[in-house]
């Protein structure tokens, strides 16, 4: 294989051109969406199963043996000769948050795709077999259920997820059967790899912030991803009339969750890698006329180490209990996520940190404030993550996410070389 990789090691870095394909299938992969006039994969919608199934296509094209497992994942394997060889996996999710962009998750399924497509080719085989892994699910944007996909390769699938609804009432379990998935807690079971045959984890993915485009770098090593806790929050007070209920003798359940969102933003600004996020606010059964007797949200807060996290989750809760006290109102939370942060393994970096160097790159390490399917897959495994820089100010989760063809090209020379210098 090592003539693939040009032996300057830089000057000739484009030379395997792979970009150009890449992001033509990312925008072809972006014309299977729930809505018409912008990108919304949710899981096991029509979309979500075209999208599959273009996925497959490209790897059975690219030389890849491939199935759709009980959880929806497109997993292709680009086999080695010795049956008996260990696992390398990479991937990443195809699915996304409402309004997305084309390269989140995307790129580290479609670049891989595109370097095996190369190796088979030129009839080149791997020491251990390689397999790319669709996710089916990461932004949790149906069942509120994030990783629900990755969580299942490393058996941490709750059985319970099954009967979540979707806001049709819609439970996972029939939305799988309707998918023509088994829908069985048993299925489900069974796709839980052996960690002793498993050789590592790598996941390439765009930034999603403006750390690289700042340092004017194409590419970055991830040192470790932030853990998250998400809960949601429910604020009873009073519905009345907006016309006759005197301001001194309001329970408002939107105001009080507005001081609250307020109260999380400036606790959640006290320490450098804390981030705290209100990303959905609902005024239940509102209107223009009522004074709001229920508001939902959702809270979203991360940080580079569990400790710093945790601190801020117990005040939020506390600040927030108080000022439902003050308020009149009732409130009540529910945790529907909470993941540590994950570390990637040192030998891992340092293999990834010569390759992105090889391809003339000066090597740079950051951490990582977006969650990614490496989390779960590092609870089995050594695992790494390889950033490329976004463009537009580093703006992603929105339809105004983009990559330089160059920077995925020098990206896909970084995967080639990662994959000869790899022993597994
Ligand atoms: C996923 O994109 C997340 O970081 O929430
Ligand atoms: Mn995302
Ligand atoms: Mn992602």
């Amino acid at each position: 294989m090592s003539e693939s990789v040009p032996a300057d090691g830089g000057a000739s870095a484009g030379s395997l051109g792979l970009g150009a394909q890449i992001l033509d299938w990312a925008d072809q992969l972006a014309g299977h969406s729930d809505q018409a006039n912008s990108l919304t994969v949710a899981y096991l919608t029509r979309a979500h199963q075209t999208a599959a199934a273009e996925i497959a296509g490209w790897m059975i094209e690219a030389g890849m043996q491939v199935e759709i497992d009980a959880v929806g994942n497109v997993v292709g394997r680009y086999s080695a000769q010795d049956p008996a060889a260990k696992v390398l996996l990479t991937g990443s999710h195809f699915d996304t948050v409402r309004n997305g962009g084309k390269y989140d998750g995307r790129l580290g399924i479609l670049l891989p795709i595109a370097v095996v497509k190369r190796l088979h080719e030129h009839g080149i085989r791997l020491p251990f077999h390689l397999d790319v892994i669709a996710f089916a699910e990461e932004e949790g944007l149906r069942f509120q259920s994030s990783f629900l996909a990755s969580s299942a390769l490393v058996g941490a699938f709750d059985p319970a997820w099954l009967d979540a609804l979707d806001d049709d009432g819609v439970s996972m379990r029939d939305a799988m059967r309707a998918a023509g998935l088994p829908g069985t807690e048993e299925a489900i079971r069974a796709l839980r790899r052996d960690p002793a045959r498993i050789a590592a984890f790598i996941e390439i993915h765009i930034e999603q912030g403006p750390v690289l485009l700042e340092r004017g770098l194409a590419l970055g090593v991830v040192t470790s991803i932030a853990g998250s806790v998400r809960m949601t929050a429910s604020v009873i007070g009073q519905a009345s009339h907006a016309g006759t209920t005197p301001m001194t003798m309001r329970r408002d359940a939107a105001a009080a969750a507005a001081e609250m969102t307020l109260a999380i933003e400036s606790r959640c600004a006290q320490a450098p890698s804390l981030v705290g996020t209100v990303g959905m606010l609902n005024v239940v059964n509102g209107a223009s006329n009522v004074v709001p007797g229920r508001c939902d949200f959702s809270i979203d807060i991360r940080a580079a180490d569990d400790a710093t996290r945790d601190e801020a989750v117990v005040d939020v809760l506390r600040v927030c209990e108080a000022i439902a006290q003050r308020r009149g109102v009732a409130m009540s939370f529910a945790r529907t996520m909470a993941v540590p942060s994950a570390p990637c393994a040192e030998p891992l970096m340092d293999l990834l940190a010569a390759c992105v160097e090889r391809v003339g790159v000066p090597h740079f390490r950051l951490p990582s404030g977006a969650l990614h399917d490496a989390m779960m897959l590092s609870r089995i495994t050594n695992t790494c993550m390889l950033f490329v820089r976004c463009g537009n100010g580093g703006i992603s989760h929105n339809p105004a996410e983009t990559v330089a063809v160059e920077d995925v090209d020098l990206a896909g020379l970084v995967f080639l070389d990662f994959l000869r210098n790899f022993r597994a």
